[in-house]
Formats: structure tokens, C-alpha cells, sequence
């Protein structure tokens, strides 16, 4: 039988398994904790950071995604700390990208007191979209490299192992390897990246191009011409 750890949670007793992470014991009790790189079928690697909360005795906040329940432990998920490091973390992302297709993370701003423009001075990301094969586009002005494509891209589900990040620190950016077009890596356009992408920076292309105002008519006649050209 799993050993059973006792815990508080808002001040409230909370009784779950050993393993359990502070999510999942909040959550099996009613308490809501806000996530964005969270995913329940990827692996948690605790990016974002949205999901801190307060554990009585720890020096700094703590993702409660991957960190596990202890006996005893304290947990505060909606103190002044834990609610003003969401709130920068959210402006610090409206800051640099777009979220206009991401309603989940939008709907945190009100719940936060979100000033978007709080740094006026931070240099937005405009990566050209990524147009390079039929089935999706790629705008990574709208990722927030929250890191599920990679993951179900690899391990987590596809093991294609097609995309990764390039560069470094501001400039980090999910890529192919040497940036070559999607169709010449080991993708196998399965749709699992935009199957768990938030923020609609990958997007299916007959969307996409309903979006720019093509007529459907049109869209299904580009869709024979490229399924001729692949002979299917
Ligand atoms: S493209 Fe989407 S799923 Fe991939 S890292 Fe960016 S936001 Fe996350
Ligand atoms: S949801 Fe836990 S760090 Fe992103």
C-alpha cells in the first residue's frame, strides 16, 4: 500500500500518496493551481513557473508541477508572494509575445491584475512564420517555449525526435536541426505538436489560411494540387 502523507493546503488538511506532486494533491482536493507548460500526457520540467507556491520553511517559491508532497509540509498556493510572482511572470510574457490566440493564459490577466505594458522597453519577438510544408504553419512569435512539442515529438508519445531548440537565452527558439524544412527531417506529421501547443503558434494551414482570408474552394483545390504532386 502506498505510504500516505499528511499535508496542509490553504489551511486546509490534505491527505494523499507519497509521490503525489503539490498539483495533483491540490487538485484531488479542489484547489486550483494555474499552469501553462504543465500537460497531463508530458512529461512536467517546470518552465514557466506559473504554477509556484509557498512551502512554509523554503527559501524561494516552488513549481508544484514536479515538486512532491512531504509530511507536514505547509503549502500556500495564493499568498501575496506566490500571486505577485504570477503576475510578472504573465507581464514578462506579454511582453515579449504575442498571446493572442492563447485564451487560457489571457484569462489569467484579470485574475492577476496584469499590466501588459508594464515593460515598455522589452523588445517583442516577430520570427518570420514558418510556412514549409501542407499540414501546419510555424509562428514563433506566439511560442512561449513552454517545451510539449518537443516532448511529445520525442519520448513523450512520437519518438521522431524532429524539432529542438536553437540558439540561446532571449534568442531561444524551437527549431528543426541545421533549420531545415520540416518535410526533409524526421517528421511524420502526426499533429501531436499542435495537438498540445497553447498558444496556437502551430497552427493547421487550411486554418491558417482561412485566417488570411483565402476562400475554402480555394484551399481545396491547393489540397488536390499537393496530394497529385505527392501522387495520393
Ligand atoms: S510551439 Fe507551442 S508547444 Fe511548442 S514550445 Fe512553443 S508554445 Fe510550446
Ligand atoms: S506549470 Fe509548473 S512550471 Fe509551468
Amino acid at each position: 500500500m502506498t505510504e500516505q502523507i499528511h499535508l496542509t493546503i490553504d489551511q486546509q488538511p490534505v491527505t494523499t500518496g507519497a509521490g503525489t506532486t503539490i498539483l495533483k494533491a491540490a487538485q484531488e482536493n479542489g484547489i486550483e493551481i494555474p499552469t501553462i507548460c504543465f500537460h497531463d500526457s508530458c512529461t512536467a520540467n517546470a518552465l514557466c513557473r506559473i504554477c509556484v507556491v509557498e512551502v512554509t520553511g523554503a527559501r524561494t517559491l516552488i513549481p508544484s508541477c514536479v515538486a512532491k508532497v512531504s509530511e507536514g509540509m505547509v503549502v500556500e498556493t495564493q499568498s501575496e508572494r506566490v500571486r505577485l510572482s504570477r503576475k510578472t511572470i504573465l507581464e514578462m510574457m506579454a511582453s515579449t509575445t504575442d498571446l493572442s490566440q492563447s485564451p487560457e493564459i489571457i484569462a489569467m490577466f484579470a485574475e492577476y491584475d496584469v499590466e501588459e505594458d508594464r515593460f515598455p522597453d522589452a523588445t517583442p519577438r516577430h520570427p518570420e512564420i514558418i510556412d514549409d510544408n501542407s499540414m501546419f504553419i510555424r509562428d514563433y512569435a506566439k511560442c512561449i517555449l513552454c517545451w510539449r512539442c518537443v516532448q511529445v515529438c520525442a519520448t513523450d508519445a512520437q519518438y521522431a525526435f524532429a524539432i529542438n531548440f536553437k540558439e540561446r537565452g532571449y534568442n531561444t527558439q524551437i527549431s528543426t536541426f541545421f533549420e531545415i524544412p520540416l518535410p526533409e527531417t524526421t517528421c511524420v506529421f502526426c499533429g501531436q505538436c499542435i495537438g498540445v501547443c497553447p498558444t496556437n503558434a502551430l497552427k493547421p494551414k487550411k486554418e491558417w489560411l482561412l485566417e488570411q482570408g483565402m476562400e475554402p474552394e480555394t484551399i481545396m483545390s491547393l489540397t488536390r494540387q499537393e496530394r497529385r504532386k505527392r501522387g495520393r
